[in-house]
């Protein structure tokens, strides 16, 4: 690894799934690349690779729920970062329940909120999604630190 790369991922992450739901099914994505976008409105922004099983469904869908993970639900970012396609209506034993405007939100969270799309840009081989939080929940606990020996 080069040392720009070395550099880059000192960048602190958290961890959480993006979830939504589209035609029936359920969505679950993880992503460590998220932050807050805006004050007013509150917005934050999503890089999501192009490719990634979902992607473009999430752009029809327009209406997805950023779930903010604890230390204790590394099995979840797991599930849903895996790519064998188990992050498409599959959320196995996964206790849930549905948001205001539709948006699958998991009960292990520590927090969640509801967005909507507002713009996209693309940037490299990912594209930058920004959301504007129509809505928010928050639960015990704190969001875990994206560390990378967690995940092979
Ligand atoms: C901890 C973790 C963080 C991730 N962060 C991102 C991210 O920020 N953006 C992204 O596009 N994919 C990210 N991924 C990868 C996707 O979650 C994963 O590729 C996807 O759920 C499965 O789709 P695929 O089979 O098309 O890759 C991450 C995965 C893990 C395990």
């Amino acid at each position: 690894m080069d040392e720009t790369e070395k550099a880059i991922r000192k960048i602190k992450n958290g961890v959480f799934v993006i979830t939504f739901s589209l035609d029936g099914i359920n969505y679950g994505l993880t992503t460590a690349w998220i932050n807050r976008a805006s004050f007013k409105p509150n917005m934050i922004m999503a890089s999501i690779g192009r490719n990634r099983k979902g992607y473009n469904e999430l752009l029809d869908c327009e209406i997805f729920c950023v779930n903010i993970l604890g230390d204790v639900s590394i099995e979840i970012a797991r599930h849903f970062g895996d790519t064998s396609g188990n992050n498409i209506n599959n959320f196995k034993d996964l206790e849930f329940k549905f948001m205001e405007n539709g948006s699958p939100v998991l009960k292990d969270s520590v927090a969640a909120f509801e967005c909507k799309l507002v713009k996209k840009i693309d940037a490299g081989d990912h594209v930058v999604l920004f959301g504007e939080v129509l809505n928010g929940t928050d639960q015990e606990g704190e969001g875990m630190v994206f560390n990378r020996e967690d995940f092979s």
